[in-house]
């Protein structure tokens, strides 16, 4: 297949991860790049052999299909409502926006102008999840009634230059990460119909931690730990704790509890790790990895089976859909914390079809 063309828009921190990656997939090419801030495109552009544009003339440019959204939280939805507009695709990093009208907009305007919609993480795809999907696909475990998901830390202040987003809404835990666990966990068990949960502010005061904003206090506006109940539409009930609160625990990223066994589920931020299983009494042993690929980082690997599929006319699996059903159950959350009340999820979406039990980067098919 001939390569899809992407530009950037959005050239901070992750940027660069997304550049190094993308040498590794013949499916796309980067070719342009640009940034509110111009000088931080010309430097990307200088380093990795890319055109710096404005923003409207990467909009503009013809040649450009699909724009790679890297911006901050609050303007992934507007970026991805501009290149729709302007006839394009878009793959955004997550989340897909703030809240569900305005990622709602974008699925619904790309799906009216015949676009693609696509968003981070893309993680789901990485071996060790796929050998899980497929070892419940095969009923190893039963039915999964119940499980846990934890993602608690201490925030990003210590290592980020500029963290005062995460800690406005559309960041903290639950909308920075919760779309790994969420997305994986839809991977694995479908849509979520129905949620509650305790939310808190628990740290008096943060300050940024490196960088030349080292020692400016943050302000903070959205809440830090999020401990939810989510009841999917199979009726597995999953707990969910996503927490900036937290400086040390021994949880496991994500564990399912089935009616024949259970299942350890590797870090759902990364592509690697190692599965593990305990069939009713016996004891915990290794799931073999057997899909998937399984390298450290392949951040881009949604965009590359997103542009296969626009040439093969395929549906892509790190899709809109999924993105705004994220959306949809972390807004659920936050709403079910401060009403107390259980709040029903609107949108839905299908699982994205499983990965083929082959290794090779480029045969996404
Ligand atoms: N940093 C990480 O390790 C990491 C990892 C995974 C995902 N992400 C996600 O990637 C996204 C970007 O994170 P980051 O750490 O690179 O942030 P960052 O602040 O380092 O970079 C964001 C860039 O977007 C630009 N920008 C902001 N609004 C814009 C607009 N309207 N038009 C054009 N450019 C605009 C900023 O000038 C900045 O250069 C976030 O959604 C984040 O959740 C980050």
């Amino acid at each position: 297949m001939d390569a899809v063309t992407v530009g950037i828009v959005g050239c901070g921190t992750i940027s660069a991860a997304y550049l190094r990656a993308a040498l590794d997939f013949p499916e796309y090419r980067i070719v342009a790049c640009a940034d509110l801030d111009l000088a931080r495109a010309q430097a990307r552009a200088a380093k990795f052999d890319l055109r710096a544009l404005s923003v409207e003339a990467l909009l503009d440019d013809p040649s450009i299909e699909v724009v790679l959204n890297l911006t901050i939280p609050a303007a992934h939805a507007e970026i991805g409502l501009r290149a729709v507009e302007a006839g394009k695709h878009v793959y955004s990093e997550k989340p897909l926006g703030l809240a569900v009208p305005e990622a709602r907009q974008l699925v619904e305007r790309a799906l009216e102008r015949g676009m693609r919609v696509g968003s981070a993480p893309d993680t789901f795809l990485g071996g060790a999840h796929q050998t899980v999907r497929a070892a419940l696909d095969a009923d190893q475990f039963g039915r999964i009634v119940s499980g846990t998901a934890c993602m608690m830390n201490h925030g990003h202040e210590h290592w980020h230059q500029d963290p005062g987003f995460y800690y406005q809404p559309g960041g903290g835990p639950l909308f920075d990460m919760g779309p790994y666990y969420l997305t994986a966990l839809i991977d694995l068990l479908g849509p979520v119909a129905s949620v509650c949960a305790l939310t808190d502010r628990s740290a008096a005061e943060r300050v940024v931690g490196s960088g030349p904003k080292a020692g400016t206090p943050i302000d903070i506006g959205t809440e830090t730990h999020i401990a939810g109940l989510l009841r999917f539409a199979t009726g597995a009930a999953i707990s969910l704790i996503t927490s900036f609160d937290v400086w040390a625990h021994r949880h496991s990223p994500i564990e399912l509890y089935g009616t024949k066994g259970s299942v350890l589920v590797p870090d759902p931020n990364r592509f690697d790790g190692q599965p593990m299983m305990a069939i009713a009494r016996a004891p915990w042993v290794d799931l073999p990895v057997t899909h998937g690929f399984a390298e450290a980082d392949h951040r881009g690997v949604g965009l590359a089976d997103m542009a296969r599929a626009i040439r093969s006319q395929r549906a892509h699996r790190a899709n809109g859909e999924m993105a705004l059903h994220v959306v949809d159950i972390m807004q659920g959350l936050i709403e079910a914390g401060a009403t107390g009340r259980t709040v029903d999820i609107a949108t839905r979406c299908e699982r994205p079809s499983p990965l083929p039990r082959r290794r090779e980067i480029g045969l996404l098919d």
